[in-house]
């Protein structure tokens, strides 16, 4: 039918094209042709349909010229831990590969270094069954189909030529790997769009500022660490603090109209609870979930916090607010420490080679809001930090390339005082512009009774203190139940940005 389309079109151009000639005799050569298809009583219909199909052609003619008609194929000359070396290619960084397996089968790779005439390539498959000389072939990235709908973009960027994957309106509800391959059986991802996993992030100066408040449903958040639509937060915590049900809880009762959620890193196990437990049947219908646990190849855990980043972009892009949710940042920053270290690159901070502070940034800042009047994307990073380490290198610099740190504590987990945010340690960048001076007055008098309570503490509980001494204190010691209660909040309770801020003015006694 498309064909046939094509051949009409064309044979009506010329009909009409010779019988203006033909009243303009003086008219003097061809090139003038086009501008006679503009004049004023040639139908706009016209225009625009000459204009599409030509679009389309030349983008088709334009893919056929890229075509490469040789395919080349190298060796594979040593595997080295992680590293395979092939000899007899040269391709870009970042490329595919299939190494074939004897029998038939193949493992997929990707170059991620050279050395002279060597190519270093790490599998993103299992290798199990290679064997010394097989035959390593370059992946052609598919190009995007052309269509009459819209022109392609020029392939001129580096992003062009990295892996697409498959986004669109057709994963929500769904649980892909980091390839966006199906993990929950409910057959292919069927999906007309696709995107490059290596985007670049917004040009800073077109990004719409974080002017409006982002709903996440916990109580202590929308109050006293007020996020905005497209900022980027940490959760600094130790393990089994409760980040999980803390991001589950704010997933589901979130007023973001996408959850993405990319979970690197972690234990097998982790990713069924999330999804059926925490997150639950409800959460999932709007949610997309990226899983790529701890046993994938580091770099498919790379790809998959890069993939579920794409497909935030794409929701994005569609004018939509999304909330991002990556468990965690810490496993992100291993994957690449592992990568790095594999192909000989020197650890300088406790391990971690240079590229490790190069990509966290690199990752991070491709959420936040798109350009003006558009849509955005609100992050939540997972970071592990264990006690007070604050030397760990991933957690310092995490905290320095995002707009606010919220830090879990084991204390408060362990006195069964959920979420466990210590609201003394954690602050929310962007919450200055969001909210109105006296809400923010409330928050400075909510955290100043609460850490006045907290440093006398053990004088407390020692009988060391007097009433009537210190009247901020006393204060203090009196409203402590009062506002020990109003942090804490059930995994199944939902509190709104509005009542969150209301029942902050009402402990004390004020009208927002
Ligand atoms: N709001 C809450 N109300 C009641 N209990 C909670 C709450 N949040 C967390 N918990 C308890 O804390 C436990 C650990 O939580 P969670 O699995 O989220 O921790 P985690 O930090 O993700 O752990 P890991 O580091 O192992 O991933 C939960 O099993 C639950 O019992
Ligand atoms: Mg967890």
């Amino acid at each position: 039918m498309t064909d046939s389309s094509v051949i009409d079109d064309e044979q009506d151009v010329p009909a009409e094209a010779p019988a203006q000639h033909a009243d303009m005799p003086d008219t003097p050569d061809l090139p003038d042709a086009p501008d006679t298809l503009q004049a004023p009583d040639v139908p706009e219909a016209l225009n625009a349909h000459v204009a599409k199909w030509s679009g389309f052609l030349a983008d088709c003619g334009s893919l056929a010229g890229q075509i490469n008609p040789y395919q080349h194929a190298g060796r594979l000359t040593r595997i080295n831990g992680l590293v395979m070396e092939a000899s007899g290619l040269k391709l870009p960084l970042g490329s595919g590969c299939r190494i074939m397996v004897p029998g038939g089968n193949s493992c997929e790779a990707e170059v991620v270094g050279f050395n002279g005439e060597k190519l270093f390539m790490m599998p993103t498959d299992d290798v199990v069954g290679l064997a010394p000389g097989a035959q390593v072939i370059p992946l052609e990235t598919t190009p995007p189909r052309p269509t009459t709908t819209e022109r392609l973009e020029p392939r001129r960027r580096a992003s062009d030529r990295a892996k697409h994957l498959p986004v669109g309106d057709a994963l929500l509800g769904r649980v892909v790997d980091g390839a966006g391959r199906p993990l929950d059986g409910l057959g292919p991802v069927v999906t007309r769009h696709s995107r490059s996993v290596a985007s670049r992030a917004v040009n800073p100066l077109l990004r719409e500022p974080i002017r409006r408040t982002m709903d996440v449903g916990i109580r202590s958040i929308n109050s006293l660490l007020t996020v905005g639509r497209g900022q980027r937060v940490g959760l600094f915590a130790g393990s089994g603090v409760g980040k999980s049900v803390l991001l589950g809880m704010m997933a589901r009762f979130t007023s973001a109209e996408v959850v993405v959620v990319g979970l690197i890193g972690e234990r097998g196990r982790e990713v069924k609870e999330f999804i059926e437990q925490i997150l639950g049947a409800a959460g999932l219908a709007r949610s997309v979930v990226v899983a790529a646990p701890a046993d994938t190849s580091p770099l498919m855990r790379l790809q998959g916090a890069a993939y579920a980043t794409t497909v935030a972009e794409w929701f994005r892009d569609q004018g939509r607010h999304v909330l991002l949710i990556m468990d965690s940042l810490t496993r992100y920053a291993m994957a690449q420490r592992e990568i790095a270290l594999a192909i000989g690159e020197p650890p300088v901070t406790r391990g971690y080679p240079p590229s490790v502070f190069a990509r966290l940034p690199q990752l991070v800042e491709r959420a936040g809001n798109g350009p003006e009047g558009g849509g955005s994307i609100t992050a939540f990073y997972t970071v592990l930090a264990e006690g007070d380490d604050q030397q760990d290198p991933i957690a310092d610099s995490a905290r320095a390339i995002l707009d606010g740190h919220f830090v879990l504590t084991r204390q408060l987990a362990d006195g069964g005082h959920y979420p466990a945010i210590d609201i003394e340690q954690s602050v929310s960048r962007a919450m200055h512009g969001l909210v109105k001076p006296s809400h923010f007055d409330l928050v400075r008098q909510f955290k100043s009774l609460w850490s006045r309570y907290q440093r006398a503490r053990d004088l407390i509980a020692v009988g060391a203190y007097a009433p009537g001494s210190d009247p901020q204190l006393d204060l203090a010691v009196n409203m402590f139940p009062v506002l020990e209660t109003f942090l804490q909040q059930r995994m199944d309770e939902r509190e709104g940005y509005e009542d969150a801020v209301m029942k902050l003015h009402q402990l004390f006694g004020a009208t927002p």
